[in-house]
Formats: structure tokens, sequence, C-alpha cells
């Protein structure tokens, strides 16, 4: 059998227990990851009685409730509060998903609350996302075409528009990239589901005129082709994006090119 020897300080602690002060009836319980790098201690889980009648119905109203009223210590990301700046991407009773779009009330019982998997973490449920925006980079996401337009906008044909649609709507939130065992195991090289899809939203752009480079940049075998379709990244998408299908895509046009 496989011995696996992690770090002494990995192991999640039992952490504090807040109680709610309130004679409220609906009272959820609230775990959350806890981690400080300015102290010399393990990561803990901290529980959170949340009143539910005095809160909004998102997982993240729960959490800003958390940090305004009961512990301002407790840091994590949020901006849009509305699924479109993928900055509240966590890990949500098992899932990868959006805290803003997450209904509390869909957990039963307990509320679990870690941050994305398998990535470094800046502070509680802060993962460190610099190798994802590294990665994204590398796939140059933006337009390339010499040929003059004229000053006019570069026009494209209603069904060439439409092979965006599923693609452009990526809001980054690495939801998909951090529910992929091979980028789990292989994130330094495999550029996974986020990035391709996001390179593939650029091969496939037909007023871009660099799609030859753009393949060959990403005929990698560690690159593209350690997906190996498991599909976790499209059932973690929170916005019903297929990364899946467009890295089946990409590997589809090398195969004929
Ligand atoms: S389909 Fe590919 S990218 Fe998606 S989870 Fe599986 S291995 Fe990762
Ligand atoms: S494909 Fe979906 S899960 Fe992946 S980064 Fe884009 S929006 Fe997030
Ligand atoms: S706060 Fe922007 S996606 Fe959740």
């Amino acid at each position: 059998m496989v011995q696996f020897n992690l770090p002494k300080n990995s192991t999640v602690k039992k952490g504090k227990h807040f109680t709610c002060k309130t004679e409220s009836k609906n009272i959820k319980k609230i775990n959350i990851y806890r981690w400080d790098p300015e102290k010399n201690e393990n990561p803990r889980l901290d529980t959170y009685e949340v009143d539910m009648d005095n809160c909004g119905p998102m997982v993240l109203d729960a959490l800003i409730k958390i940090k305004n009223e009961i512990d301002p210590t407790l840091t994590f990301r949020r901006s849009c509060r509305e699924g479109v700046c993928g900055s509240c991407a966590m890990n949500i009773d098992g899932s990868n998903t959006l805290a803003c779009t997450k209904s509390a009330k869909e957990v039963e019982g307990e509320l679990n609350i870690y941050p994305l998997p398998h990535m470094p973490v800046i502070k509680d449920l802060v993962p460190n996302l610099k190798g994802l925006y590294k990665q994204y980079q590398s796939i140059e996401p933006w337009m390339q075409a010499e040929t003059p337009s004229d000053g006019m906008e570069k026009r494209q044909s209603k069904e060439d528009r439409s092979k965006l649609d599923g693609l452009y709507e990526c809001i980054l939130c690495a939801c998909c990239s951090t529910s992929c065992p091979s980028y789990w195991w292989n994130g330094d090289k495999y550029l996974g589901p986020a990035v391709l899809l996001q390179a593939y939203r650029w091969i496939i752009d037909s007023r871009d005129e660099e799609r030859k480079k753009r393949l060959t940049k990403v005929a990698d075998e560690l690159k593209l082709f350690r997906c190996h379709t498991i599909m976790n990244c499209t059932n973690a998408c929170p916005k019903g994006l297929n990364p899946a299908k467009a890295i089946g895509s990409i590997k589809r046009m090398l195969v004929s090119a």
C-alpha cells in the first residue's frame, strides 16, 4: 500500500466554536477552513452558528455576515455577488462552486467550506492562483490579426460568432481546473481545463489570424494531452460550460491539421 508522508502541519485541527446568541430556530452551523500564514499553526476548522432568519440566502451572504458580525478575521475573496467576477470560487459541501450563486438552503445540515483544492493557500479561503494566471498569459489571450481593417471593426458572420457561445462566458473562476485530477498532479505542466477552454476560445475565433501558431503552442503531451476526459471539469463549472468538450475540439483540430 502506498504511504503518504504529509507535512506535520498539514492536519486540519478542530478550531473555535462561535455560538449564536439569538433565540432563532433557524440556525445553520458553518464549518470553515482557517489558516493564517503569520501564525506557525496547523490549519483548523472553525464552526460558526449563523441565524439564517437574519441572513441573505446565499453562502456568500453567510460568509459576509460572519465577517461583519462574528469574526472579522475571516478572509475570503468576493466582488460582484452575482456570478460574473469569479472571485468567490471555493469548495462548498465537497464541490467547487461560487459562494455567491450557491444557496445555503441547498445544503442540508452543516455547511463545510474549504478553499479550492490542490492550490497553495494564501489565507483561509483565498487560494494562490498565480500559476494559473501565468498559464493563462502563456496562451496569449488577445486578438492577433495583421490584416488591416481600414479603421472598421472586424466583423463576423452570425455562424462564426455563435462558435464563441459556451466559451466567452468563462469567468476564469478556476472551479474546473481545481477539480481536475490531471491538474492536481501535473498543474505545473498541464494547462488544465480553464486555460484550455480559453485557448480554444481564441483558436476558434474567425477574426484571429494565428490559429496555426496557437494550435502548435498547445500541441504538447503535457500541456494538452494530460486530459484523460474524466469530465470533473464540466461537472464543476458553475456557469454550465463544457471545458472537456473544448479540449476535445482542440485535439480533433490537431488530428485533422
Ligand atoms: S476532462 Fe480533462 S480537463 Fe476535464 S477534469 Fe477530466 S482530465 Fe481534467
Ligand atoms: S470553464 Fe467554468 S469552471 Fe472553468 S474557469 Fe471557466 S467559468 Fe470557471
Ligand atoms: S462574487 Fe463574483 S462570482 Fe461570486
